[in-house]
């Protein structure tokens, strides 16, 4: 109410952006549906406080609640992950892994990650990126088969010794092997890092190996499968130290080089309502109807994957392991970008993307990625991802044609109505 009668843009805004939702198929692999509950959280007075520190260690006085709302949130990730340690005040997924370069790392040293335009993330070290500017960046790709070279990971290791190597990315539908990763990393030397951000609710729900335990240290955001508010978890399994205490660099101390690497290397004041979010998120992910949420989560994504490929769809890697899919259009008389502008006019949100070895440019590529976690999340199951594939497939057919683009985008809001955006929990 009080929005309305002070700011209507703003509530205007926000109420078409909840239609749109509402009428539209979210299949942006990044993206969730966060429950009522954890929006309450978002939405409250902790946004009010600054706490600069740790709980126990501020520089602020008037603490005592957010110190409990912050040990609860690190509590319910250590329990959640199965780490010792965890730090929950990084304000996304970039700047968490931004900490564990700065705590690992010096300018100019030598770090090595999946290329972007085979899968990777930008942080994982793009030239244009911090982490390929501040510092030396390798890259590693995936093979002509879609899955990530492994072997061309180990020789780039060995040749190039890095003292980082990045694992994880943002659009590869295959499991992630961290052991084998690990074992690369050991052969040189080097720490391991997994940013599990994409696989995170995948992990939790069981439906994906989960790196903590063997990477050195695991980044994730919170708002993607872990279906949390924006927001970022870093985990370890060394050995918490006083966290502002200065400390050598070695694996047992990341948690200490960490902690420190956040407050007072790159961050102020954490963003408490955010970090109630993050608690909130943690212990729905923590009930069982979470794990069935992970499992159709991927259900979902291997029966979409099974009916576009029954309509000659090529899909990098020949499916999906994982909550997404990356269709490389090549055979089809469409790119990536036109893919995505049909699929948006018909009321199904995806994003261009560059497949491994794309013959195409970067902003007008070969391939689309979309994934089921909103969709799950909604209450749709394998019957209506079989609709789903036949809308896609007739909307990318139909490309040109605006009217045939508007009929599905009519069937869209027609099937939606079924499905509310809130998870269901129980
Ligand atoms: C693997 C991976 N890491 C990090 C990030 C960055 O997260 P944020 O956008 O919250 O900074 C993303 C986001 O897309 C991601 O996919």
């Amino acid at each position: 109410m009080k929005l309305q009668q002070q700011d209507p843009q703003i509530y205007d805004l926000i109420k078409k952006e909840i239609t749109r939702q509402k009428e539209g198929l979210e299949m942006i692999p990044s993206e969730n549906h966060t429950s009522e509950a954890v929006l309450e959280a978002l939405g409250s007075r902790l946004t009010d406080k600054y706490s600069e520190g740790y709980p126990g260690m501020r520089y602020y006085g008037g603490c005592e609640n957010v110190d409990v709302v912050e040990n609860l949130a690190r509590d319910r990730a250590k329990e959640l992950f199965g780490a010792s340690w965890a730090n929950v005040q990084a304000h996304s997924g970039c700047p968490a892994n931004q900490a564990v370069y700065f705590a690992l790392c010096d300018p100019g040293d030598t770090v090595m990650g999946l290329k972007l335009f085979h899968g990777g993330h930008m942080t994982h070290g793009l030239k244009l990126n911090f982490s390929g500017t501040i510092y030396h960046s390798v890259q590693y790709g995936c093979r002509e088969d879609g899955f990530i070279d492994l072997d061309e990971m180990r020789s780039l290791a060995h040749e190039h010794k890095p003292k980082l190597i990045v694992t994880g990315g943002s659009a590869y539908p295959q499991i992630y092997e961290w052991a084998k990763y690990k074992e690369i990393a050991d052969e040189v030397g080097a720490y391991l890092l997994a940013d599990m951000s994409h696989v995170a609710g995948l992990v939790a729900g069981g439906m994906h190996p989960n790196p903590v335990g063997i990477a050195d240290v695991v980044t994730t955001t919170t708002h993607k499968t872990l279906r949390g508010p924006r927001g970022a978890i870093i985990m370890a399994n060394g050995n918490p130290s006083t966290p502002l205490t200065k400390v050598e660099r070695s694996k047992e101390n990341i948690p200490t080089l960490v902690d420190r690497a956040i407050i007072p290397g790159l961050q102020g004041g954490p963003h408490n309502h955010q970090t109630a979010a993050i608690a909130v998120a943690l212990k729905e992910a923590r009930q069982p109807a979470f794990k069935n949420y992970a499992k159709q989560i991927v259900v979902n994504a291997k029966t979409l994957a099974e009916e576009l490929l029954s309509k000659g769809y090529q899909l990098v890697t020949g499916g999906t392991e994982t909550h997404l899919l990356l269709i490389n259009l090549g055979n089809k008389d469409i790119t990536g970008k036109q893919g995505e502008k049909a699929l948006g006019l018909a009321g199904i949100t995806v994003n261009k993307n560059t497949i491994p070895h794309d013959p195409r440019k970067p902003f007008d590529p070969s391939g689309i990625r979309l994934g089921t976690p909103a969709l799950t999340t909604r209450g749709m199951k394998e019957a209506e991802m079989r609709v789903v594939a036949n809308m896609i497939d007739r909307a990318l057919t139909n490309h040109g044609d605006e009217n045939a683009l508007t009929r599905i985008h009519d069937e869209v809001k027609e099937m939606t109505k079924n499905f509310p955006l809130s998870p269901k929990l129980a």
